[in-house]
């Protein structure tokens, strides 16, 4: 009975198993979010207060009939204020699910957070006695403690603005909202004239003609402009731009990066860029994040992740951009394999059966993250000095 045969099934008896103790679990945490808490237990302390944002061992799971799926299986990186941090990867590796844990957006009750820290370094909650910068931690505050800085401190640009904007209203209807909802008593007016202020900032001609369409009538590129002022409405620190531009043409898409790049800088805020693209990042960030099945493998400043890649996932991601000095007759790179379903994985390198520099040690544990400068670290057992 001990040795049974490996299969990629669920009998019926391990289904049933499954879907009880998925139950129990979404219980658990449901019941934790609904219990009332009191300040002491959703703040703590910023451990830079250059830091906008702390994740620190993040770990968000989906409980599903498969089991439990770790889509971000403890992630640490910080957003530091006035900054541009890109995460990078393919698909599937998490780069959503931890940025829909920092807006507390995640599909409950499958979908919960259920280990580690999103320290928020709120500028109104000042400092403890001993004078550290306090913080919250989203991971922990109550939702109704939430809309204070979702939408306002914290917003959000999707990948498909058509699906983002409700077709039924006027642009000018949908951007009048954001302001009746974080400024209390505004009027109609006064709305109006912020909305177009708005419209005209993410360099919108007309902005009288399109504060009266509707989605539909405008063009891809315009609606994620829309989309983008939107964001900024409610004078964020933080905007994550999930995918910005996967949907537009490029042409489109190297405006709408200029224009992220132009509004950080006037407005002070910082940007946690999503992409699949390096060139973007490239582009755009001033550091970067490198994620592989819910872990971050790499990260470092954008100099040392493009002329120092470590990780041989890393070099693979530069190797399979195309370039306008690669040889055409020659076929671009591709890693081979897919990224692993994170249900279940063992606790050694997920990337291993990919790597073409696999040895021996890769066999072992889970590799250790290895600082290689005081902003550059990697996870990899090359580059592991004890052997
Ligand atoms: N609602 C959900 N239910 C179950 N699994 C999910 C859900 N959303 C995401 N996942 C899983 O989480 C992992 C990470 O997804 P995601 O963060 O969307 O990846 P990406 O890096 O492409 O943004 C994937 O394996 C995905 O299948
Ligand atoms: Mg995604």
């Amino acid at each position: 009975m001990k040795k049974k045969k490996e299969t990629n099934y669920i009998s019926i008896r391990e289904s049933r198993k499954i879907i009880r103790e998925n139950v129990r679990q979404m219980r658990y945490y449901e019941k934790l979010k609904r219990k009332p808490k009191s300040p002491a237990e959703y703040t703590t302390v910023m451990h830079d207060e250059n830091n906008l944002i702390e994740l620190d061992n993040l770990q968000t799971c989906f409980f599903t009939d498969n089991g439990t799926v770790m889509s971000v299986n403890g992630v640490s990186f910080d957003i530091p204020k006035n900054k541009i941090v890109g995460v990078v990867g393919e698909s599937g590796c998490g780069k959503s699910v931890t940025s829909l844990s920092i807006m507390q957006l995640v599909q409950a009750p499958q979908g919960q957070v259920v280990g580690g820290e999103i320290r928020y370094n709120a500028e109104e909650l000042g400092r403890d006695a001993e004078g550290n910068k306090i913080a919250y931690d989203i991971a922990r505050t109550p939702t109704k403690e939430m809309y204070k800085i979702r939408g306002k401190d914290i917003t959000m640009i999707f990948q498909e603005p058509m699906t983002s904007l409700n077709p039924v209203f006027t642009i000018g209807n949908q951007l009048d909202e954001v302001s009746f909802v974080h400024t209390p008593n505004i009027d109609k007016a006064a709305a109006k004239a912020h909305s177009i202020d708005m419209l005209k900032k993410v360099g919108i001609a007309m902005p009288e003609h399109v504060y009266e369409s509707y989605p539909h009538e405008l063009s891809g590129g315009m609606r994620q402009r829309v989309m983008i002022s939107m964001a900024l409405a409610g004078n964020p620190r933080l905007i994550i731009a999930d995918e910005p531009t996967t949907a537009l043409d490029v042409t489109i898409q190297a405006q709408i990066l200029e224009l992220l790049k132009e509004l950080q800088k006037r407005e002070g805020c910082s940007i946690m860029l999503i992409t699949h693209d390096l060139g973007v990042i490239a582009e755009m960030a001033d550091e970067v994040v490198v994620m592989y099945a819910g872990k971050v493998i790499e990260k470092g400043t954008a100099r040392e992740i493009f002329h120092n890649p470590m990780h041989p996932y890393t070099i693979g991601l530069q190797k399979s951009k195309p370039l306008i000095t690669s040889a055409s007759d020659e076929p671009l790179y591709s890693i081979p394999g897919q990224v692993p379903n994170p249900i279940n994985l063992p606790n050694c390198c997920y990337f291993k059966n990919r790597c073409n520099r696999a040895c021996e040690r890769c066999n072992g544990q889970y590799p250790p993250e290895i600082k290689v400068s005081d902003t550059h670290y990697v996870s990899c057992y090359l580059y592991d000095s004890e052997d």
